[in-house]
């Protein structure tokens, strides 16, 4: 059986957030999906998600192709994530490409391209503009 992860935010889940969820799930048998805290958007963004962590792994493991979900603490850990679940494959979107290939020594990285036309910041701007 081989093993996909995957990682993001997951904030006010989009058709982009389908896709590539969906994409992903073709890769391997069982599909699992890294969230990203509140604290860790926090540090990267200096801003929280609309959605909290918790709401936001309920949302992403209540789809159908999707095997199970953990939160994660940190970018760095990334290794120790792909080593507990043993994961065969890395999937990550092309806006992070080539930024993850050193982990092709205990698996192997695929950059997706994106779903044009849309984002959590998209979504968030064209409220503000409503
Ligand atoms: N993603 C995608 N296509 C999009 C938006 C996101 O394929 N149009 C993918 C990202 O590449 C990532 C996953 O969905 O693998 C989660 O991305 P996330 O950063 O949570 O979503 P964004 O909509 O890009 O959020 P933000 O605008 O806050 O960066």
């Amino acid at each position: 059986m081989s093993i996909v992860i995957t990682f993001g935010t997951y904030d006010l889940f989009h058709i982009g957030h389908h896709n590539i969820l969906n994409r992903a799930k073709n890769y391997g048998d069982k599909l699992v999906v890294g969230i990203s805290t509140d604290a860790l958007n926090y540090k990267k963004k200096q801003k929280y998600p609309v959605y909290c962590e918790s709401e936001r792994k309920t949302i992403v493991s209540s789809i159908k192709y999707v095997d199970e979900v953990f939160l994660e603490e940190s970018l760095e850990q990334k290794r120790e994530y792909i080593i507990k679940y043993k994961a065969d494959i890395l999937i990550m979107g092309n806006d992070w490409e080539g930024k993850f290939d050193e982990l092709n020594d205990i698996c192997k990285v695929i950059y997706l391209p994106r779903t044009e036309n849309i984002s959590t910041t998209k979504i968030k701007q064209d409220i503000k503009n409503l």
